[in-house]
């Protein structure tokens, strides 16, 4: 690697100064050279703070995404494609997949010009106040077990945003993830199949958090943001390695946690099956992430895909 990733690397991990000549001595260089490298970060754009008897420290400023960035933070060892603006991260994933890409990857980008949701919606994507990035995994297993992704996804999420943050977020079943009564992250799972044997040799998981959004479009409905100080790659890193941890396992691994996080459970709903909107109250959350509520006539059943909204009092 070149000194200046390197010093970027060490940089990233710590949050207090590191001096030059321990940089020096750390890749075998000078510590006139490691000054030529901070100088080159700084023409990059990242915000260095240089202290003499104290050396260098990346500001608070430096909310920038960078693959390497990401990397730095990451436990898992995966590619990482940052862009700075595409119409849609899980798009990307589809055209790097068409064109053999192989392996586990992630694709993020600043902005999402196209930003997609469930059910043909738009995901809001402005540059800077949030994070948008899709995961490819190999699940190697037929469509039926390939879907526990999408209920790993926001365990991924809550489990990462609990441990880079002070904030406590729930989960409206399947996957959104709400914050103090708002969404503040919306999850897309799309699966790329062998049809031929039916089993997925992909899935793309889109994940998107707003962290700063403070105005959205109405299409947006009852939007939030994290409003937490976290540096978007470390957050990235940290879904990412959640994700990796139990996106190939059976549900027994993360339900219970998910359900400790359900904001649905003993709520009145109303879901839509058959074109009919059907009030129910939600009972509980199955082993297989399945969704049990209490009709109207008493009787139960278990919801295992759709859209649920949360009836007002
Ligand atoms: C939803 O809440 O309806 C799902 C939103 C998913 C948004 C993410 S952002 C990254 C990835 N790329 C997309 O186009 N969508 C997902």
């Amino acid at each position: 690697m070149a000194l200046k990733t390197d010093i970027l690397f060490e940089l990233l991990k710590n949050d207090d100064y590191i001096s030059g000549q321990n940089l020096a001595e750390k890749f075998g260089k000078s510590r006139a050279a490691v000054w030529k490298a901070v100088k080159n970060l700084i023409k990059d754009g990242y915000d260095i703070d240089a202290l003499t008897n104290r050396g260098y420290r990346l500001t608070e400023n430096n909310n920038r995404i960078s693959a390497e960035s990401i990397k730095a933070h990451m436990k898992n060892d995966i590619d990482v494609f940052y862009f700075p603006s595409v119409d849609s991260t899980n798009n990307s994933c589809k055209h790097m997949l068409a064109d053999g890409k192989s392996g586990v990857f992630l694709v993020t980008a600043d902005q999402q010009t196209a930003g997609r949701g469930r059910q043909g919606k738009s995901f809001y994507s402005p540059p800077m106040t949030g994070v948008y990035f899709s995961l490819v995994i190999r699940p190697h297993t037929v469509l039926q077990n390939a879907v526990t992704a999408t209920t790993a996804a926001a365990v991924a999420v809550c489990r990462a945003i609990e441990s880079t943050t002070d904030k406590r977020p729930k989960i409206k079943w399947v996957n959104d993830v709400y914050l103090d009564g708002k969404k503040i992250c919306g999850i897309l799972t799309e699966a790329v199949g062998n049809f031929e044997d039916g089993t997925v040799d992909s899935v793309i998981i889109g994940i998107g958090i707003n962290i700063k959004t403070d105005q959205f479009p109405d299409s947006a409905g009852l939007a939030g943001s994290l409003d937490a100080n976290v540096s978007r790659s470390r957050l990235i890193a940290a879904v990412t390695d959640e994700l990796l941890a139990i996106a190939g396992n059976d549900y027994s691994s993360f339900i219970d946690y998910y359900r400790s996080r359900s904001m649905v459970i003993g709520e009145r709903i109303k879901f839509i099956q058959n074109a009919r909107v059907t009030p129910a109250k939600a009972i509980a959350i199955d082993e297989h992430g399945g969704l049990e509520v209490e009709l109207e006539d008493g009787s139960h059943t278990v919801l295992r895909s759709g859209e649920i909204s949360i009836r007002k009092m």
